[in-house]
């Protein structure tokens, strides 16, 4: 039975693939001063260790939300989260964090870590929600601006697999 109207319309967390690179591309150049390129993002698509998951919503399916990380060992690192600016404020990236720290629980890792901005305070504040703390800095670790980095942890539940 086909899904129509609004259950259509909701956001649905999925695997990334190539067809996802133009909407990805266009968070990333509205969310960020030195945007990731296609490149970058392609590569993101190929290697074992990394996943890239989208959240795509809308009457257009279009791509709203997406993250990327990599599983090291028992390290899970989130190098990049952004959400479409319209879509900003309904709990997107709490629902991709949410999934994150999931898989990662289910995984062998022992913690995820992440770096953030000084300045960057609602990404700040929506990883404090997520039990993240800083653990050290970064000096000098955006080259746009050489603004330091926070070095943010949070210790996960793993079990071995
Ligand atoms: C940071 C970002 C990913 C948050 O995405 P979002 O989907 O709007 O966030 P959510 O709606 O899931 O909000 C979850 C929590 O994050 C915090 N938060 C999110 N946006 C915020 C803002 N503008 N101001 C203050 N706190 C904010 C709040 O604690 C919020 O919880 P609340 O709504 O109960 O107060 C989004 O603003 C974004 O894409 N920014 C640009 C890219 C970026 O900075 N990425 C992080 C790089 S480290």
């Amino acid at each position: 039975m086909a899904v129509s109207g609004a259950a259509a319309e909701a956001p649905r967390l999925r695997l990334a693939d190539p067809a996802d690179l133009p909407g990805i591309l266009a968070i990333e150049r509205a969310s960020f001063p030195s945007p990731w390129t296609e490149p970058m993002f392609a590569e993101e698509l190929k290697n074992d260790w990394s996943h890239l998951w989208v959240i795509e919503a809308g009457p257009e399916r279009s791509i709203v939300a997406f993250c990327v990380f990599w599983v090291a060992a028992d390290e899970i690192h989130l190098l990049n989260i952004a959400v479409a600016p319209p879509w900003r404020r309904r709990g997107l990236a709490r629902h991709l964090l949410t999934a994150i720290i999931a898989f990662a629980e289910a995984r062998v890792a022992s913690h995820v870590v992440l770096e953030v901005r000084p300045s960057n305070t609602p990404a700040q504040r929506l990883y404090r929600q997520f039990d993240f703390r800083p653990v050290g800095l970064r000096p000098n670790y955006y080259a746009d601006n050489g603004e330091d980095a926070i070095l943010m942890l949070r210790m996960v539940a793993g079990r071995l697999t």
